[in-house]
């Protein structure tokens, strides 16, 4: 790989700045200072900036994640409160796939895999996600699951058609494979029933599996592979 490239798998700096640090002659590979960002390197290569070695790509990982209430999903918050990456220690260099609300709670991912990420957000993959909604003015009669099927007119059109079934007088289970913003809390309004609370129990071929809330676990390899499928890079 390009030494550049190199360089920024590593986490040192976008391939644009890695070029420039390497032609100020702070990179050395294999002892050596190589000032072309097109030299071919790899792990076995040596390479060293400003005398600190590098150990290469940085391994790609993806966790899921129980997210609790009041917790955000952004990588970072301007209030100051808790987000998603404060909830996996050494997952500075992580970021979450989508948002929930901060009250709601439920599976989200975690990864340093840019190339997954876009692709598990891209509308064209229609990944589905699955929420466990409950909802105000119970008892949801079948009228408003069936809207919620066929679509919903919401300010920004119509929604996609969408699997809704009763879980309880109250309680709905609804997925959907569109990512717009507050997506279910405004289909629920929209059929007359205002959302109580927010609970996303899946995601493609994912699910929490018994991970409690606040908990994290790292995706096995099967999980990765059938993600991986779902998002076209199978
Ligand atoms: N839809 C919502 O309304 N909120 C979420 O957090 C996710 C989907």
């Amino acid at each position: 790989m390009r030494l550049a490239k190199f360089l920024a798998h590593a986490g040192v700096a976008s391939r644009r700045a890695a070029e420039d640090v390497i032609r100020a002659g702070r990179v050395t590979v294999g002892g050596e200072v190589v000032t072309d960002p097109a030299r071919d390197v790899d792990e076995a290569s040596g390479v060293a900036v400003d005398g600190e070695p590098l150990s290469g790509p940085e391994e790609r990982v993806t966790y899921v994640l129980h997210k609790p209430a009041g917790v955000v999903s952004t990588a970072r918050d301007t209030h100051g409160r808790p987000t998603v990456v404060d909830l996996v220690p050494g997952g500075a260099r992580l970021y979450p796939v989508g948002r929930l609300d901060a009250d709601a709670t439920g599976l989200i991912l975690l990864t340093n895999d840019g190339a997954l990420a876009e692709r598990l957000m891209h509308p064209r993959f229609e990944i589905p996600r699955t929420y466990e909604a409950v909802v105000a003015r119970p008892p949801v009669r079948d009228r408003a699951l069936r809207a919620l099927r066929e679509g919903v007119l919401l300010e920004d059109g119509l929604t996609a058609p969408a699997r809704a079934r009763r879980l309880g007088a109250d309680r709905i289970e609804l997925t959907i494979h569109e990512g717009r913003n507050r997506q279910v809390k405004r289909m629920c309004e929209a059929v007359g029933h205002p959302l109580r609370s927010l609970h996303r129990t899946r995601l493609g071929p994912l699910s929490l599996g018994g991970l409690g809330p606040g908990r994290h676990r790292r995706l096995s390899g099967a999980e990765l592979k059938r993600l991986r499928k779902a998002a076209g890079q199978g």
